[in-house]
């Protein structure tokens, strides 16, 4: 058994989690368990803090407004979403947008641990405080460490982990954006996925577009 109260193994080969009861109140809240999405073999693993509203309705991790900055920032990468794999820390959502609890982190770490596991990614993205928090085990101030690439041990391996803000924070401070769009263009260097990792691209930004 993992130390993260599970089986930590507890997910189907398409990594699918089984239906899950263990957090009182998110199977209150959630509609549907909201599984990672992307190839089972990408080298490129974003990690979020749950699903909100949307993502809840719609089954899928970043589909609200969250996602669409994401996906701005995976094109402007030369990235496309089917190219990476797209998770969260929680899979069910929280009442009220609240943050999971240690608890809930805690009990659904063993489906994130056999996701990376399963993957073996080149390299994490941390979207976020609640994420970067959660897989390295030590507070983060996300603003100031945001782009820092840290190893941290994972699913029984050394992983390199890029830590970010959470997209949503562009939302909110739009002097985040820059930096956020940055951040995600690192990760397609370092990991070698898409036009970037591969030494192609056209070379041009389209942060001045939005
Ligand atoms: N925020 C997250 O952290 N995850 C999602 O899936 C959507 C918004």
């Amino acid at each position: 058994m993992s130390e993260y109260g599970g089986d930590g193994g507890a997910l189907d080969e398409d990594l699918r989690v089984p239906a899950c009861e263990r957090c009182p109140a998110l199977v209150e809240s959630r509609s549907r368990i909201v599984d990672g999405v992307g190839p089972t073999d990408a080298d490129l693993l974003f990690v979020g803090e749950g699903p909100g509203a949307t993502e809840d309705e719609e089954g899928e991790p970043f589909v609200g407004r969250s996602g669409d900055v994401l996906d701005e920032a995976l094109r402007d990468a030369g990235l496309a979403r089917a190219d990476v794999r797209i998770t969260n820390c929680v899979r069910c959502r929280p009442p009220d947008n609240r943050d999971p609890t240690t608890e809930e982190l805690v009990n659904c770490r063993g489906h994130l641990e056999s996701e990376i596991d399963r993957l073996d990614p080149e390299l994490i993205v941390t979207l976020g405080k609640v994420p970067s928090e959660h897989l390295l085990d030590r507070s983060v101030a996300i603003t100031g460490e945001s782009g820092d690439v840290v190893d941290a041990r994972l699913a029984g391996a050394s992983r390199r982990v890029l830590l970010s803000v959470h997209p949503a924070a562009t939302l909110y401070d739009r002097s985040q954006r820059d930096g956020f769009f940055e951040t995600i263009g690192r990760a397609a260097e370092l990991s070698g996925v898409g036009d970037r990792g591969e030494g192609g691209g056209d070379g041009q930004s389209r942060l001045g577009e939005f």
